[in-house]
This record gives structure tokens, C-alpha cells and sequence, in this order.
């Protein structure tokens, strides 16, 4: 479903169901949604981009109506080569925001065009090791930037300090009603600075989904990160 406008400038936490169990996968959406998040983060790898393997369209089909339901968003990181390739199975299966990476897109422009052209979200995604400059040509027209502050490919990294300072660049160079999102190692200690650093979204997998009441983690990261 279309994505409202003020959503994207909305702090929000998105918890990153790749560190979720996935034998009971619905509870524990149900879980942080009913401790108030409105969007969930999920993070697709091909092997090939990235050194690990997750979920696929179909995944995302399963869990997307009961999100939709409650009036919940998904946000689709895309961590693999060619995501032109898979973007209208993901629109399908109901990603509102689907994002691929600088570094896997030739034709980046083109991209995102098509991503907007499925008449959902698009975002564009950057590597701790890639500059802002990359996403130059395309920053007036995405409708979120994800800034890794991992390298991606797994949950449970340590947070990369250097990352955040891309954040100010990146807010000049957007749409005033875009989106940037920061994805990786985000914890009860770190989140309220990724905050103070000009996040809008901010990504929690094992943060989350690792601690013994995801519900109540999800509550606390949410006042954390908004200085509560
Ligand atoms: C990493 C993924 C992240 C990951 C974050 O490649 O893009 O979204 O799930 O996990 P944590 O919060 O555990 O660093
Ligand atoms: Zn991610």
C-alpha cells in the first residue's frame, strides 16, 4: 500500500525480523507491533552480494497481509546483485518501500524508476565503504536512503561510528519528505545518538528480536530513540 508522505520524516523503529524466529515468525511481529512499531525491516541476501542467504518473495507474501491488517508498513532491504530482476515479485508480495544498493546498480537511475513505476516507496542503499557521491544522481528522487552502519550481510555487528557522519550530507542532497533510514548494530546504548545523528528510521534486528521479550525491548528502543 502506498506509503503516506509524513511517514517517511516520522521516527520509527523498524525491527529487522532476519534475527526474528522464524518457526513462530507471526508472533513475533505481532509482538513489536503491539508494542506500537509500524514498520518491519526485512533484509533479503542472495549469497552473491552479500555472504548469506535469507528470504525471498514469498516470505515477504506471507507475512505482508496480517502487517497490512494492523496497518503496518514493510520496508524491504534488498542485499542482492540484479535486484531489478525482483522488484515487481517484491511489490507483489507487498514490500511498501523497496530498496536496492549503489553498489549492485549499473543503472541506478533506472532503478529506482522502475521501483516508483510499481507505485511503491524507493530507496536507495549504501555500504559503510561507499561515499555519498554515489547516490548523487539519484538523491532528488529517491524516497528513502539507507546508510549501512554495517558491513551488510549479518545481524549482530557493531555499529560503524564513521557512517553516521554521512547523514547530513545525504539530507541535502533529498527530497525535504524523504526518508533515511540506518541499518545495523543499533542498540539500547547506541540508538539515541543514530537518532541525534538525523535518522528518521532506524533498523534493530538481534537488538530486538534477541532479547528475551522483543515486546518490551521494541518499547524501550522506541522511548530511547526519542529521547523519552
Ligand atoms: C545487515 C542487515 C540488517 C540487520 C541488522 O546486513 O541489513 O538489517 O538485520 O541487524 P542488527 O540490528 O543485529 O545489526
Ligand atoms: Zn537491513
Amino acid at each position: 500500500m502506498p506509503v503516506p508522505t509524513a511517514t517517511y520524516r516520522e521516527l520509527h523503529l523498524l525491527p529487522s525480523i532476519l534475527s526474528a524466529d522464524f518457526a513462530h515468525l507471526g508472533d513475533d511481529i505481532d509482538r513489536v507491533m503491539d508494542a506500537g512499531v509500524r514498520i518491519i525491516h526485512c533484509d533479503v541476501m542472495d549469497g552473491h552480494f552479500v555472504p548469506n542467504l535469507t528470504m525471498g518473495p514469498a516470505l515477504v507474501g506471507s507475512i505482508a497481509p496480517a502487517i497490512h491488517a494492523r496497518g503496518g508498513l514493510l520496508s524491504v532491504h534488498l542485499m542482492i546483485e540484479s535486484p531489478e530482476k525482483f522488484v515487481d515479485d517484491f511489490a507483489a508480495a507487498g514490500a511498501d518501500v523497496i530498496s536496492v544498493h549503489a553498489e549492485a546498480c549499473p543503472m541506478l537511475y533506472h532503478a529506482v524508476q522502475m521501483i516508483q513505476k510499481l507505485g511503491v516507496g524507493a530507496g536507495v542503499a549504501i555500504n559503510p565503504g561507499t561515499p555519498v557521491s554515489a547516490i548523487r544522481e539519484v538523491a532528488h528522487l529517491v524516497d528513502m536512503v539507507l546508510v549501512m552502519t554495517v558491513n551488510p550481510g549479518f545481524g549482530g555487528q557493531k555499529l560503524i561510528p564513521a557512517a553516521l557522519k554521512k547523514v547530513p550530507e545525504i539530507r541535502k542532497m533529498i527530497r525535504e519528505d524523504a526518508a533515511i533510514e540506518l541499518d545495523g548494530g543499533v542498540n539500547r546504548e547506541n540508538i539515541r545518538a543514530v537518532a541525534e545523528a538525523g535518522a528518521d528510521w532506524i533498523v534493530a534486528g538481534s537488538a530486538v528480536f534477541g532479547a528475551d521479550d522483543p515486546g518490551a525491548e521494541a518499547r524501550l528502543l522506541q522511548r530511547l530513540m526519542a529521547g523519552d
